[in-house]
């Protein structure tokens, strides 16, 4: 009897520990744009993004060169609508859509907003979607991500600030 109740406390708090483990971003903020992330489902990763535009917000992941090469997950919000495009990047400062370029649309949308002139998206993405247009993602590795808002809900526009930074994932 006493052996049982230790197990399901011990069972209960693993649970408690496992929940709390999912709950937390990690965050990183530069030029008004913030980034968080969280590894989730051991093989997908959790992405909150939050910029001061009313226009589209994206993340980019490894580029070779500039923008080129890079995995760009870019989203804006519209009428409480979350549209969403997965891009790669085919030149120094050009990217198309992964479906034009015999690839996949991989994201998972949660949820976004526009408040106060500020746009926030919630999705995830798989680390390795098998997708050649898409990065290849190793939790506990260094990755450059690029971050950048445009003003306007089109993803032809150029963005009206960007930045980069690395992270660890
Ligand atoms: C239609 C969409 C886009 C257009 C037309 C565009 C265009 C450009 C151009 C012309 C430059 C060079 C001039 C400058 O530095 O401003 C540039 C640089 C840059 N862009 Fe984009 N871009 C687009 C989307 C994105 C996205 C989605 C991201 C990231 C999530 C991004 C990140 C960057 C970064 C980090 C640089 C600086 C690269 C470097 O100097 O190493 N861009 N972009």
């Amino acid at each position: 009897m006493e052996k049982a109740r230790f197990i399901t406390i011990l069972l209960l708090l693993a649970a408690v520990f496992a929940l709390q483990g999912q709950s937390q971003y990690r965050k990183a903020e530069q030029s008004g744009i913030t980034f968080e992330w969280k590894i989730v489902e051991e093989n997908k990763l959790q992405i909150r993004l939050s910029a001061p535009a009313e226009g589209w917000v994206a993340v980019g992941f490894n580029p070779s060169n500039m923008m080129k090469g890079a995995d760009y997950k870019l989203a804006f919000v519209d009428g409480g609508r979350v549209f969403m495009e997965d891009h790669f990047g085919t030149g120094n400062i050009s990217h198309k859509g992964d479906t034009e370029i015999g690839g996949t649309e991989d994201f998972e949308i949660i949820s976004g907003s526009e408040i106060n002139g500020t746009t926030t998206v919630e999705f995830k993405m798989p680390l390795n979607s098998g997708d050649a247009m898409d990065s290849v993602l190793t939790p506990g590795g260094e990755v450059k991500v690029l971050l950048a808002y445009a003003k306007r809900d089109d993803f032809s526009r150029k963005h009206s600030r960007r930045t980069s930074l690395i992270i660890d994932l």
